[in-house]
């Protein structure tokens, strides 16, 4: 039943939407309206007939009394003083007191919404003399309402921000908000609006989002490269009395390639010192918007230029040797351009830029040069002092071509054997050479120009002991060497021989053999690895015509000096069977055989053989 529910009597102005946004003071809360009974919408709300279940209070209240929030009432309640309101809840008895008598509710201290923006709390009423409970427990709340006691504050202290110079009028730049934490839902405590306090008229800044744009065309980071731009944020939709935050935002242009490079110096001088010059353009541009290339106008065939990554500057680099006598002066054109261009700022050929660079060639002070580095002399062992040994040669390459002397270096000569011609660059020895010592002797010959002895060149020379070649060459074994009496006509190889010498030169051994061409029995075939063929040049030989032939064979060596010897190879005719085995080569018939053996005739033959070649001596061994 109605009249025995308790009527929550609540201000209209707090609770209709409508007026939600509309100042009010402490003041308009203390006056509570009673609700009309015959507001059907209302009560359907509220099963247990409570018809308002909320009541509103302003934070942060500053009154020195305690702070009216409303009034609950029961029809029950006849103002007999027969009734007793009690509140339960969340600060009931503390932070809000209930006057049980008449059922208006206070608060007691000030309440920040920012801290707790709603308090649920439990009211009954009771008779007073038997403590029956009148009306059931029944909740309510009691929301706290906003007033604007927050500033706007942003995320950062200081942003940091870049935009490309030459950019177009409003290209963003940055976006910085500001959060308030009053009330957003409810009044403009947290409705904030951007403006910008520093900064114009390079920037502006969207006043509803905070997106910072640019406001000025052509801002150009060569003349300015950094802004420090100040936000504020302010509430109360930036009305007067709002509270403000403020940000800074340091905004850098970053670099487009909006400038050529440019010779500072188009026409020189340029230091062009030894084999390389370097030039260098200026490039206001930052990065890789300042990198540059450089080439020589229609190419050089002396010089190239290429650039240093590291510096930009372009090295002038020569292709081929300068000379200093044919030509001492050249001019040429450089040209230098960015490497990464920026098709909006190409205008016309200015993005390149041209320097004539004049390279005078000078005179460098050289040191001699020796015609050969390092110099290798042979010579003979067992020269005598003295000896020539071998010459070398330096001479001043610059133009005054300087006299030059020679001396060898004696740390390298520790044993004096060798001498050198201050003037005319000829080595002797000082002591004869002995190669069972030492093969090699290097040493150092340092050429010094007279008037500057400052300017020397070391040369090694390495003089290499050659052996004397005083052995000739030899059969390298005696061979058995026999000719079958049944021999086909024409050339048959019947013995290979080969050669010793015992000399050791260093290249090795080349023997040359030969025997007298007008032999018509026999020949031989140099097979030029030192060993050679003898062959027959006829059939029919016959022991009882001949059985034994004498063949001198002559073999030479390469060395130096030349040494040849001649050997003789013994044939001796034989029978042999059908497949040329040697079957008997005893003479059939001896034509001397009156006191002298076979051996006996055979060694006198040799004996006049070895004498017509050598002048040997030997004796007679007649038995
Ligand atoms: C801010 O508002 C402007 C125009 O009102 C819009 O162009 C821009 O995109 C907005 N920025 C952000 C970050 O919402
Ligand atoms: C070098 O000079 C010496 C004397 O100083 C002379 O005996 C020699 O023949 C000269 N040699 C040459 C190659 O001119
Ligand atoms: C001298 O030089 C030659 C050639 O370079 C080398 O073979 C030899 O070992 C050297 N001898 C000495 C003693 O340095
Ligand atoms: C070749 O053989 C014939 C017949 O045996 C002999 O008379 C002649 O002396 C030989 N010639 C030489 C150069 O040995």
């Amino acid at each position: 039943m109605i009249t025995n529910q308790i009527l929550l009597l609540l201000m209209l102005s707090i609770l209709w939407p409508s007026a939600a946004a509309l100042p009010f003071t402490p003041g308009n809360i203390g006056n509570l309206f009673g609700m009309p009974e015959s507001d059907g919408r209302i009560l359907q709300r509220s099963k247990r007939g409570w018809m308002w279940n909320q009541f509103f209070l302003l934070e942060e209240y500053t009154g020195n009394d305690h702070q009216y929030v409303g009034k609950l009432h029961s029809n029950m309640d006849r103002g007999d003083g027969n009734v007793k309101y009690v509140l339960t809840g969340d600060g009931a008895g503390t932070l809000f007191l209930i006057d049980e008598k008449s059922g208006d509710i206070h608060a007691t201290k000030r309440l920040d919404r920012e801290e707790k923006a709603m308090y649920t709390l439990h009211a009954k009423v009771l008779d007073r003399n038997t403590n029956a409970e009148l009306e059931p427990d029944t909740e309510f709340n009691i929301k706290i309402h906003d007033i604007n006691d927050n500033a706007p504050k942003f995320a950062k202290d200081i942003y940091f921000a870049s935009v490309p110079e030459m950019s177009e009028v409003g290209t963003s730049v940055v976006t910085v908000t500001a959060t308030d934490a009053d009330d957003q839902t409810y009044g403009n405590s947290a409705k904030l609006v951007y403006s910008i306090l520093q900064g114009q008229p390079y920037f502006s800044v969207d006043s509803e989002n905070g997106t910072i744009k640019t406001a000025l065309s052509g801002m150009d980071r060569e003349v300015k490269e950094n802004y420090q731009v100040v936000i504020q944020a302010k509430d109360m939709a930036g009305q007067m009395g709002g509270l403000s935050g403020t940000t800074t935002v340091s905004i850098t242009l970053s670099d487009v390639n909006d400038s050529p490079p440019r010779f500072a110096n188009r026409k020189g001088p340029f230091s062009i010192g030894g084999a390389i010059g370097r030039i260098k353009a200026d490039d206001p541009d930052d990065g890789r918007n300042a990198e540059m290339e450089y080439s020589i106008v229609g190419g050089h065939d002396t010089f190239n230029i290429i650039t240093d990554q590291m510096t930009q500057e372009g090295i002038i680099v020569i292709k081929k040797a300068l000379d200093y006598e044919s030509k001492r002066d050249y001019e040429f054109r450089v040209e230098v351009k960015n490497t990464y261009l920026d098709a909006r700022f190409i205008h016309g050929l200015q993005f390149k830029d041209y320097a004539t660079v004049k390279v005078t060639v000078e005179d460098v002070d050289e040191s001699p040069v020796f015609t050969r580095n390092p110099y290798i002399i042979e010579v003979h062992e067992d020269t005598a002092a003295g000896s020539f040994v071998g010459v070398v040669s330096a001479r001043d390459p610059d133009a005054d071509n300087k006299l030059v002397k020679y001396s060898i270096d004696r740390h390298t000569d520790l044993e004096r054997l060798f001498n050198i011609d201050s003037m005319n660059g000829t080595i002797t020895t000082l002591k004869a050479l002995d190669r069972e010592m030492s093969k090699w002797h290097n040493i150092s010959v340092v050429a010094t120009e007279i008037n500057n002895p400052r300017q020397t060149t070391r040369v090694p020379v390495f003089i290499k002991v050659l052996d004397v070649n005083d052995n000739a060459p030899e059969f390298a074994m005696s061979y058995d060497t026999f000719v079958c009496e049944s021999i086909k006509a024409g050339e048959v190889l019947i013995q290979t021989i080969s050669a010793v010498d015992t000399d050791e030169p260093l290249v090795g051994h080349k023997f040359v053999f030969s025997i007298s061409a007008s032999n018509p029995n026999f020949s031989i075939e140099d097979r030029d690895d030192n060993t050679a063929n003898i062959l027959t040049r006829r059939g029919g030989f016959s022991r009882r015509e001949m059985s034994m032939y004498f063949l001198p064979v002559v073999i030479s060596d390469n060395d130096y000096p030349i040494q040849s010897s001649t050997s003789t190879l013994i044939v001796r005719v034989c029978a042999c069977d059908s497949q040329g085995k040697m079957q008997s080569c005893n003479p059939e018939v001896l034509p001397f055989s009156d006191g002298l053996t076979t051996g006996a005739l055979v060694a006198i033959l040799l004996c006049v053989i070895i004498l017509l070649n050598f002048g040997l001596y030997c004796t007679l061994d007649g038995d």
